[in-house]
């Protein structure tokens, strides 16, 4: 009988990918991979990682593409998805928040009225306004958020800050934190047990990294 392979989906690029890759790997986990290879299978664990675009992974969890991602707690709140959120991993820290040109003075989010306001995190902005009361126009854009202002396109933004770089090099200042995120294990709400034991057995080995590096 074939043995049940859990499929675990990663980001493809980008800043989710390399500490993905070095957990796993720390974990014991050898994954050939073949450099463009959009799947690879571990060669000493009943493990399928599937590379694939960060935003679609929340999609593909919940339809049972993959059972499992790796993705940042923020991109589990924007997409609003049927998955669970397994475990938290403590890397790729980072937070969603508000951002206006710093000659701009914030009195705090009833600024934002009637404004408009450039993201990539629609839905995670409508949320906040709508928690604020405030109405506010969203223009969505897919990256490169924070050169927004700057070309007259919006007069604040909504996008992740990790060390701040980004928007100090475009003049902008951080406001309001709409949520903080880091990088979590996410799974199908409806694992087959064969499947859900072969998770637990991964997410006790993740646990141990975990500690071991505090
Ligand atoms: C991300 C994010 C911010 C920046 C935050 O963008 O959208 O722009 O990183 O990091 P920092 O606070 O350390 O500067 P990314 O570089 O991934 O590019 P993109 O938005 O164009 O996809
Ligand atoms: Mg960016």
């Amino acid at each position: 009988m074939e043995t049940t392979r859990l499929k675990i989906a990663v980001q493809k690029s980008g800043r989710l990918l390399d500490g993905s890759v070095e957990l796993l790997k720390e974990c014991g986990i050898r994954i050939n991979n073949g450099k463009d290879q959009l799947k690879a299978s571990a060669a000493n664990y009943p493990i399928d990682i599937l590379y694939l675009r960060n935003s679609d992974i929340p999609q593909y969890v919940q339809d049972g593409v993959a059972d499992v991602g790796i993705i940042g707690q923020n991109t589990a709140f924007e997409k609003q998805k049927r998955i669970e959120e397994v475990l938290p991993l403590g890397f790729s820290k980072c937070r969603l928040s508000i951002a206006v040109p710093k000659h701009v003075s914030y009195s705090g989010p009833s600024w934002l009225q009637g404004k408009r306001i450039a993201t990539s995190y629609p839905n995670s902005l409508r949320h906040f306004l709508q928690e604020q009361d405030i109405t506010a126009e969203i223009h969505e854009i897919s990256g490169s958020v924070e050169i927004a202002p700057n070309i007259g396109l919006a007069d604040a933004i909504c996008d992740l800050v990790s060390s701040g770089s980004t928007l100090f090099k475009n003049g902008l200042e951080e406001q309001d934190v709409l949520l903080q995120s880091e990088a979590c294990i996410v799974k199908n709400d409806k694992l087959s047990a064969e499947k859900q034991a072969v998770l637990d057995q991964l997410t006790f080995r993740i646990q141990s990294v975990l500690k071991a590096r505090h």
